[in-house]
């Protein structure tokens, strides 16, 4: 290539500087077209728009319907069937395509299945209510204990996974964010798993906020357990299964014309 342009050069004829504007022209050409070449890679790399295809998008109808058709479905709805890696994996990429200020991704999650492992899960928790009983009153133990009673038995034998939903506070060093913010990611990351199963026929989930063992959840050795710093947080845990057959779901929503003050011309 090189040998081609030098030869190009030598058939010019003229004064020196239109053979020096010539050369500016030829270099200018080249890197224009290897920066061209770069930013499709990288276009390819992160598949096309960023890391969606936009020329597959489904249309707002597709999009509303989604979002509406998503419902919390408890463990007692669920019928114990196992989801598959690959659509476990498919959860998790859109969980990591939560909106990030900053690109923290703040959003971590423990996944947890099969039998065994949520029963363990379950037990660390009744271990850490029965060693802190003395500071807990007697209102908290029995709130624990009827809720961990009835999980025992649902849990293991009705839901795939738990993906215990858990946030890195500064998961970058350099990068203090307000709590909130953090905060804020890591919610909208738990609705993009769940809209994503929704788009799943027959899966469902909901965020359980475990309000029920909430003493042992902020604890300094739950987040131990979990493989987290103490000033990291743990949201409860995103439970999810087959929903069993002939079960259906309704929510409702009031107007939101009455939760939105437009000031806007636009009528
Ligand atoms: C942050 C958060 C925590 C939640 N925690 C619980 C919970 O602990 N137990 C529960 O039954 N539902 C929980 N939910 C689900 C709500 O109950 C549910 O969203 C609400 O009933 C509306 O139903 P829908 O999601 O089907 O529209 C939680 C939802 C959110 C956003």
């Amino acid at each position: 290539m090189l040998d081609y342009i030098l030869e190009l050069l030598q058939d010019v004829s003229g004064p020196l500087i239109f053979q020096l504007f010539l050369i500016y022209c030829i270099a200018f050409l080249i890197g224009y077209v290897m920066k061209l070449r770069q930013k499709l890679t990288l276009s390819l790399e992160s598949g096309g728009g960023g890391g969606g295809d936009e020329t597959s998008l489904p249309n707002k109808d597709q999009v509303l319907n989604l979002i509406k058709t998503r419902r919390s479905i408890m463990p007692k709805d669920l019928c114990g069937e196992i989801l598959s890696d690959e659509d476990l994996s498919y959860l998790l990429e859109a969980a990591n395509w939560a909106p990030t200020h900053h690109k923290t991704e703040p959003w971590r999650y423990v996944a947890i299945s099969g039998s065994q492992n949520m029963l363990d899960y379950l037990e660390f928790l009744e271990d850490w209510y029965s060693t802190n009983r003395e500071n807990l009153t007697s209102d908290d133990m029995t709130k624990f204990d009827v809720k961990y009673q009835s999980l025992k038995s649902l849990l293991p034998a009705n839901a795939s996974h738990m993906l215990i939903i858990c946030m890195k506070r500064q998961a970058l060093p350099d990068k203090l964010l307000p709590e909130w913010e953090e905060i804020c990611a890591t919610a909208c990351s738990v609705q993009n798993i769940h809209l994503a199963l929704t788009a799943l026929p027959g899966w469902g989930g909901f965020w359980s906020s475990h309000t029920w063992c909430k003493h042992a959840r902020d604890s300094k050795q739950f987040k131990e357990y979990l493989g987290l710093e103490e000033e990291d947080r743990v949201f409860g845990a995103f439970i999810l299964g087959k929903v069993a057959p002939g079960k259906k779901f309704k929510s409702t929503r009031g107007p939101w014309q009455d939760k939105v003050i437009m000031r806007t011309n636009i009528e």
